[in-house]
């Protein structure tokens, strides 16, 4: 027969209207402290805390059985509720107490390995490697929960504008997304390998051929990747596509579902149409393709003020067809010492650029290093250009002009951050449109897709693809919050011939495209619907909703810094049995 006590609650719902009643609990023991005649431990479930109290008028075996409670044993009680003598207004329990009358305790524990606290700060290793108990913290289960309510808008949502929701293969062929693969041997076809889908793409598009109309899927996509904050080996999208469509269509669908999941998960109204920025407007005045606009420093340029200078370094990177912008962080030239300035320089070497200017602008002069290659008026005019006012900071790159918007686009952000005013209470959503179609790869001489190579390039740039493919643009479009970005997609290419061309300027022979997307293009053959998507990160998602500062906050099992999956020890060495079947030999030593 089983033990288990019939809960009428849970711990962290009890409040002053459940006073008088008896109530069953089950959950974990937080912590237990015996002050003689009472013992009072914190009992804890998903949803939080409620203390109870042992007291002695109790049998004593009762009273004794409940001094044995030690941390994390599991239990089972019986009590009434009553008003806390001491209450705890941190807890949000914390105005009752539960007197027990009845106690089963379903296990024991051994003392776990790491501290069951929101705020405990052991290393992340440890932490994942024992990630069941790690998940036994009240955050960490909100955080499940708020993932799950996502999910579930998102489903409704979806679901209310006639998508469908279907399941696409996992062992598949590489998907066109440009991350490395993970390979999967087949062992009834030795030598051979399935790859585990970056994405969804070629299947959703498939399935636009077959008459779908409109799909979405929250898929798992698995992408052999560095690892960062917001990046993880194995992660999920939001993934979804419609036929008959052009940019516009997509994006108030998109804008639609922001609404309803900014109401519905936040209670925050967000105003609809979100902001539009073209590439090159998000490029010129952020310095970043995710901009994030919670702040301001937006880049000013400068090559019209300096294109005729003594300043070297300024023309020539003018004269090599690059750029000199900066940024102006208002009365901030106190806040910034040399050693800071040397250290900002330093942050931006990364991104290929060879120095940091700064200009001081103090009450009575203006003071730089780059003053003595300027008149007194020129310098004014610089710091003009950016509205400079007593106190402020100006930082300048010059160079190539992938260099100096990474330089720019980083320090913004950098800064913006130390000078506390990243606020996470703002949600600053957009849209960047007109992506280029290509980039050019100096080292390969070789143009490769920014997104991939079905998606389509804006009409009117068509002809530009033999002439300046550099130039055409792209109906591609990412949505991009607080600086993060979120979610893109694109317009496909639904003409054989269109698709044809773009496959040459990218140099594939027919039989890469064979190989890689031949039946991708024939089925293309057989009446093809226009089309268009977006995939979201789910875990982007849901950490930055959640204001946490990493998706593997908002994961229930998430990788390592090292790809490894700490709890099962993930990925491991197959047996010789196992190999053999797959016909695979291992040439490297451990
Ligand atoms: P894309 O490659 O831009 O587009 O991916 C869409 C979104 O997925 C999220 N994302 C990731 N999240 C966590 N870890 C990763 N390693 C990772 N990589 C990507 C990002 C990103 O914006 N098939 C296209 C979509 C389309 O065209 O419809 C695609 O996958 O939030």
């Amino acid at each position: 027969m089983s033990n288990v006590m019939k809960r009428t609650h849970m711990c962290g719902t009890l409040s002053k209207v459940n006073i008088d009643e008896k109530v069953v609990l089950n959950g974990w023991i937080q912590k237990k402290r015996n002050l003689g005649g009472l013992i009072f431990c914190d009992l804890r479930d998903k949803t939080g805390i409620v203390q109870i109290v042992f007291n002695d008028t109790i049998p004593k075996e009762l009273f004794q059985k409940a001094d044995k409670l030690r941390s994390e044993y599991v239990v089972g009680v019986k009590g009434i509720v009553k008003e806390r003598q001491s209450k705890n207004t941190e807890l949000a329990t914390g105005e009752v107490e539960v007197f027990v009358d009845e106690l089963v305790i379903y296990s024991e524990a051994e003392t776990p390995p790491i501290y069951i606290k929101d705020d405990d700060d052991v290393s992340e290793n440890l932490r994942l490697k024992y990630r069941y108990l790690d998940l036994r913290k009240i955050k960490m289960q909100k955080n499940l929960s708020f993932r799950h309510k996502i999910t579930k808008v998102t489903r409704e949502f979806f679901d209310s504008e006639g998508f469908t929701e279907i399941e696409t293969p996992i062992l598949c062929k590489p998907t066109p997304e440009g991350a490395r693969d993970y390979l999967v041997p087949s062992r009834v076809n030795k030598g051979k390998f399935y790859a585990l889908p970056q994405s969804p793409q070629l299947f959703k598009q498939l399935l636009m051929v077959s008459g779908t109309d409109r799909y979405y899927q929250i898929a798992k996509c698995f992408r052999d990747e560095d690892l960062r904050a917001d990046r993880q080996p194995e992660f999920t999208q939001i993934d979804l596509e419609m036929s008959f469509v052009n940019v516009d269509d997509v994006i108030e669908v998109q804008e639609k579902f922001m609404k309803k999941l900014f109401a519905e998960v936040m209670n925050i109204e967000i105003q609809l149409p979100l902001p539009r920025y073209t590439y090159k407007e998000a490029m010129e005045r952020f310095g970043s393709d995710k901009p994030d606009t919670r702040f301001g420093f937006e880049l000013v340029s400068l090559n019209d003020i300096v294109k005729n200078s003594d300043f070297k370094v300024f023309t020539d990177a003018l004269s090599a067809g690059g750029d000199v912008r900066g940024i102006k962080i208002d009365v901030a030239a106190d806040k910034f010492s040399r050693k800071d300035i040397d250290k900002l320089q330093e942050a931006i070497k990364h991104y290929g650029a060879k120095g940091l200017i700064w200009i001081k602008i103090n009450e009575s002069e203006i003071n730089s290093p780059i003053s003595k290659f300027f008149s007194e008026e020129k310098m004014k005019e610089i710091t003009d250009a950016f509205d400079g006012k007593p106190g402020d900071l100006i930082l300048i790159v010059a160079g190539k002009a992938k260099i100096v918007f990474d330089s720019l686009g980083f320090l913004r952000r950098d800064i913006a951050g130390k000078l506390g005013l990243l606020d996470d209470n703002k949600y600053n959503l957009l849209w960047v449109v007109d992506f280029p179609l290509f980039e050019f790869d100096e080292e390969t001489n070789e143009y490769s897709p920014v997104h991939h190579p079905f998606t389509s390039p804006r009409l009117e740039d068509v002809p530009l693809l033999d002439s300046e493919p550099g130039k055409v643009r792209a109906n591609a479009y990412d949505i991009v919050l607080n600086g993060v970005e979120l979610g893109g997609g694109s317009i496909r290419i639904h003409d054989s011939n269109l698709q044809k061309k773009m496959f040459e300027v990218l140099g594939l022979s027919d039989e890469i495209v064979q190989n890689k997307f031949g039946f991708l293009l024939e089925a293309f053959r057989y009446g093809t619907p226009p089309h268009g998507g977006i995939a979201y990160g789910l875990d982007r998602l849901v950490m930055l909703l959640a204001g946490e500062h990493s998706i593997r906050e908002v994961m229930a099992f998430p990788k390592n810094q090292a790809a490894v999956d700490m709890v099962s020890d993930a990925p491991s060495a197959a047996t010789e049995e196992q190999l053999e079947e797959l016909g695979i030999k291992i040439s490297i030593e451990d």
